[in-house]
């Protein structure tokens, strides 16, 4: 038997548009279409289940469901703003870079600060390095200093940094930073020593971004009109004067302000308060490499004011917040291989290794096009290349060919290198011997102990006891390599070292 039914179609009445309608712009799908309601999903009637037709919902749950991209691997944490650098000094006998050809000449910047260990949910005020990368948005392409708040760093070759950072970061079965693993890395490896003494003493917990100083920490190329190369270390020193936080002080503001330095630099840009930096180079002619007491390119020291004082050449101050932490702060990209012509890379073994290691690491975590953001393309020229297409490609070539050469006028190269060749010599090899007469993994941590007043030594023999205390009980050989370290930097820091460990393990 045949039975029809009649369908019937209830269509409810379309809602009158009302002023409140009219005042506020309409929502829409990422398509652009009007959204009806963004409150109630649709269903198979008032208490039935979800219909597959309500894409808005699928749309608004698969867009939430991508909202991360990978967080740094390091310097997951920070904050940053725009701002200007502006130059102080005649620079042109050492460097040609445009952006510092003439006093007086501005450049915008955008600066990075950050922590280095803890994941991008972490809390600011913790003992850690501070990044501190700076980007110059030159008429000649963005130039980055990627560098720290410490003019020194714990490793010195690339091949030990992953290690280094596993240590820093949660042990595979423990979910946790062990202190076993810590300090078991830095014990086994003394040429940590003077960055753990820096680290352990009162800039080891800086009051906020704005307190403390920047440093390139490795030495760089700068070659002039004439193509004679220097040796160059940047410093970016304070106008806001240096303020710490004791270990007491920062275990409280960690757990209840984790935001805290993030905060502070914000509101105080907010408030009109520009923190500034006054920018310093120490200079070295290339032909005292070879002979300087030690490796100039070592970046476990510092090279003595008193061999190369410090030439204060410009200004930095930061005076624009970024309008959205996400696309401007999270997807910013800085790279320790980004120069402009008149500065280059020098062949400090760190370094040679970050040049490979940060535009890797921005293809991974933003993309290949993430160079082209907006906070990462150049700001005062264009980039110009035939490189094309990837992920979120927006077509800013257009009709342009991608190929050269070709005869379409398409751009062509300058045959200007960036920097200047160095003279190089000896064997290929994993060399690891020393190179100049003075190269020592203790002394400047050894004088960095001997400068601090009596103050400072207390507070860094306590703060290195608290962290070496921590090491498991039955580990008294890594708690011993570590003291060693410090024993060989200095007799009276190791010998209250080890007295001060002893009264915490009992
Ligand atoms: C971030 C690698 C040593 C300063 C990073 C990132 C990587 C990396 C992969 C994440 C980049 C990103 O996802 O955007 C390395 C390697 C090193 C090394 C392989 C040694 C061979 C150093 C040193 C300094 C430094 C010596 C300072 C002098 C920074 C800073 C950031 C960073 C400031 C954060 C940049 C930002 O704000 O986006 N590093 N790093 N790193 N590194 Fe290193």
């Amino acid at each position: 038997q045949n039975r029809t039914r009649s369908l019937r179609i209830e269509s409810p009445e379309v809602p009158e548009v009302t002023a409140q309608h009219e005042a506020r712009p309409t929502l829409t799908t990422e398509a652009g279409a009007p959204l009806a309601d963004n409150q109630n999903t649709e269903t198979a009637g008032p208490g039935g289940p979800l219909l597959v037709q309500d894409q808005q919902l699928f749309e608004k749950l698969a867009h939430f469901n991508r909202e991360r991209i990978p967080e740094r691997i390091v310097h997951a944490r920070g904050g940053g703003a725009y701002g200007t650098f502006t130059l102080t000094r005649d620079v042109s006998q050492w460097t040609r870079a445009r952006f510092m050809s003439e006093v007086g000449k501005q450049t915008e910047t955008f600066l990075r600060m950050s922590t280095v260990a803890g994941s991008l949910g972490s809390a600011d005020a913790v003992r850690d390095p501070r990044g501190f990368a700076l980007k110059f948005y030159t008429e000649e392409g963005n130039y980055d200093l990627v560098g720290n708040n410490t003019p020194v760093f714990f490793i010195k070759d690339a091949s030990k940094f992953p290690d280094f950072i596993h240590t820093q970061k949660r042990d595979p079965y423990t979910g946790s930073q062990e202190a076993d693993n810590v300090w078991d890395f830095w014990g086994l490896s003394p040429e940590s020593t003077h960055q753990v003494t820096w680290l352990f003493g009162d800039r080891g917990i800086p009051a906020s971004f704005r307190n403390m100083n920047g440093y390139s920490s490795h030495t760089y190329q700068w070659n002039n009109a004439q193509g004679e190369v220097f040796w160059v270390k940047y410093h970016f020193k304070t106008n806001q004067g240096i303020k710490n936080l004791t270990a007491e002080e920062a275990a409280v503001l960690a757990g209840t302000d984790p935001d805290s330095h993030q905060r502070d630099l914000r509101e105080a840009i907010e408030r009109g308060e520009f923190p500034s930096w006054t920018v310093q180079v120490q200079i070295m002619p290339a032909g005292d490499a070879a002979t300087y007491r030690f490796n100039p390119f070592d970046l476990t020291k510092v090279w003595p004011h008193a061999d190369y004082p410090p030439i204060e050449i410009g200004k930095l101050e930061l005076n624009r917040n970024p309008d959205n932490v996400f696309a401007e702060v999270e997807q910013s990209i800085f790279s320790p291989a980004h120069f402009v012509p008149g500065i280059g890379p020098s062949p400090d073994k760190m370094l040679q290794g970050r040049l490979f290691a940060y535009a890797d690491a921005h293809r991974y975590r933003v993309g290949v096009n993430a160079d082209h953001l907006p906070v990462n393309s150049p700001h005062a020229t264009e980039s110009r290349t035939y490189g094309r297409d990837g992920a979120l490609y927006d077509g800013r070539h257009n009709r342009a060919k991608n190929y050269e050469p070709n005869s379409f006028g398409g751009p062509a190269q300058t045959d200007q290198p960036l920097w200047s060749t160095t003279a190089v010599t000896g064997f290929t090899g994993n060399h690891a011997a020393p190179t100049h007469a003075e190269d020592n993994d203790f002394v400047q941590a050894g004088d960095l102990y001997r400068l601090m007043s009596q103050d400072e030594k207390d507070r860094l023999v306590t703060n290195l006891a608290n962290g070496i205390s921590g090491v498991s009980p039955d580990r008294d050989d890594i708690v011993d390599r570590a003291i060693g370290n410090f024993s060989h930097a200095d007799a009276d820091l190791g010998r209250r070292l080890e007295l001060a460990v002893k009264e915490l393990r009992g």
